[in-house]
């Protein structure tokens, strides 16, 4: 107690602040979200996510390679593909913007190449499965799941990460993998995925917004936080290697809790709204843009083993200077 313990101490220099510090932001924990628009003759920038933009199947090689330059080590794949159609084939076709930026990317760089599993973009109602009547029917959805896993194995991503929500999706997704001799491509699950409105800059980025209803069908209750541990649980059981919490920034009680809960790998996926709010207030000079590295960071605090963040090429080039 004070006067004896005073807690300035250890606060007095940088070098003594960094020497207690009890989180770094490590570069080599930060996942790069990718667009790639098989539609698009060049790079276009996305309106709603200011300093990102949509990638080509001919720009990506050039722009995986700045991401590698800046130090950016792992990237997560999303496509907008050229046809939609009510049952989603184009996500799991062999020549499909994902399969294709998947063989571009591994061929051109050595990053670890992760890939967004679902049906969103590419379904012509803009839900992530397959309907029946104005529901996502589950079952007949995992079909399709277990359809692109192959694919994307197939073209040799390292690692698959499925959004959806389904129930069962892991395990699903798991044994198809396993059934074609893919048991070494990890499954990183989007366990505890709220229904947020935090998504609402991405589905402008990959034209997925759906044409009726919402998702709160599939995804969480932002309410609940008992079930996000089901969830993980579940998820856990059917073999996923790595669990996600997304949102990251309005869920850190849920990456906390998670983190007390579960020893397996934890990923935070701080959305692209929690990018675009950050990103616009610093952009207008209304924050410093040290307010970008103190939230990611604060992720990692609340117990985050990786963090997938629109601002990793920013953070890693940061780091280098
Ligand atoms: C697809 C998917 C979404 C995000 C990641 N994968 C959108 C959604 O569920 O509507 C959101 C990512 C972001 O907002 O940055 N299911
Ligand atoms: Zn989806």
């Amino acid at each position: 107690m004070f006067p004896v313990s005073r807690p300035r101490r250890l606060r007095s220099s940088e070098k003594i602040r960094d020497l207690v510090s009890e989180t770094s932001l490590d570069t080599k924990k930060l996942i790069m979200p990718v667009f790639v628009d098989e539609t698009a003759r060049k790079p276009v920038p996305i309106p709603s996510m200011p300093g990102i933009a949509r990638q080509t199947p001919d720009s990506l090689a050039g722009h995986l390679g700045e991401l590698d330059e800046a130090g950016v080590s792992s990237i997560l794949l999303f496509g907008i593909p050229g046809r939609k159609d009510d049952k989603g084939t184009s996500a799991h076709q062999e020549n499909g913007v994902v399969q294709e930026s998947i063989r571009i990317a591994r061929k051109e760089t050595s990053q670890i190449v992760i890939a967004d599993l679902c049906m969103c973009e590419y379904t012509s109602h803009g839900h992530c499965g397959v309907l029946h009547g104005e529901e996502v029917d589950n079952d007949s959805t995992l079909e399709s799941y277990g359809k692109i896993a192959l694919s994307y194995a197939k073209a040799g991503v390292h690692m698959v990460a499925p959004s959806g929500m389904m129930d069962g999706q892991v395990g699903f997704i798991r044994e198809t993998l396993d059934g074609s001799g893919y048991q070494n491509v990890p499954i990183m699950a989007y366990s505890a995925k709220y229904a947020s409105a935090m998504y609402g800059p991405f589905r402008n980025a990959a034209d997925s917004t759906p044409s009726f209803g919402d998702r709160r069908a599939y995804q969480m209750d932002p309410r609940n936080s008992r079930e996000a541990m089901l969830e993980i649980a579940h998820d856990l059981n059917e073999g996923a290697d790595i669990i996600m919490v997304k949102p990251a920034l309005p869920y850190l009680d849920i990456i906390n809790k998670a983190r007390e809960s579960f020893d397996a790998p934890i990923a935070a996926y701080s959305v692209s709204g929690e990018y675009t709010m950050l990103k616009m207030a610093v952009d207008n000079g209304y924050l410093a843009p040290s307010a970008i590295e103190e939230s990611i960071t604060s992720i990692f605090r609340a117990g985050a083993d990786m963090v997938i963040t629109y601002f990793a090429e920013y953070l890693c080039e940061k780091s280098r200077k």
